[in-house]
């Protein structure tokens, strides 16, 4: 297990327990935490499950694949941290990972 804290655009922030080897966004959606629609369901295929990875946690996350990076920029207020959250699989060594919902999705 891995404890991912996400924090909204109001600065609240949730720590949920995620599963090893699920997604970031199925671990937001399991655990309803507001700000990730995934209307694709996690096809990489709609750009509503967009999240900021925290600076400190960039490296770790890693870079998004060029499939990915086409998709992000149907985003709403895509940033250089932004990513698709349901292109990050947890790792053990992402314990501790910290990322934000933007605003709205697009
Ligand atoms: S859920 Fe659709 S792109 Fe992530």
């Amino acid at each position: 297990m891995a404890k991912i804290t996400f924090i909204d655009s109001t600065d609240t922030p949730r720590t949920v327990e995620a599963e090893v080897g699920a997604t970031v966004m199925e671990t937001a959606i399991k655990n309803d935490v507001p700000g990730i629609e995934a209307e694709c369901g996690g096809a990489c295929a709609c750009a509503t499950c967009h999240v900021y990875v925290e600076e400190g946690w960039r490296e770790k996350v890693g870079e998004p694949s060029p499939m990915e990076e086409d998709m992000l920029d149907f985003g709403y207020d895509v940033r250089p941290n932004s990513r698709l959250s349901c292109q990050i699989k947890v790792r053990e060594e992402l314990d501790g990972l910290v990322v934000r919902t933007p605003e709205r999705q697009a």
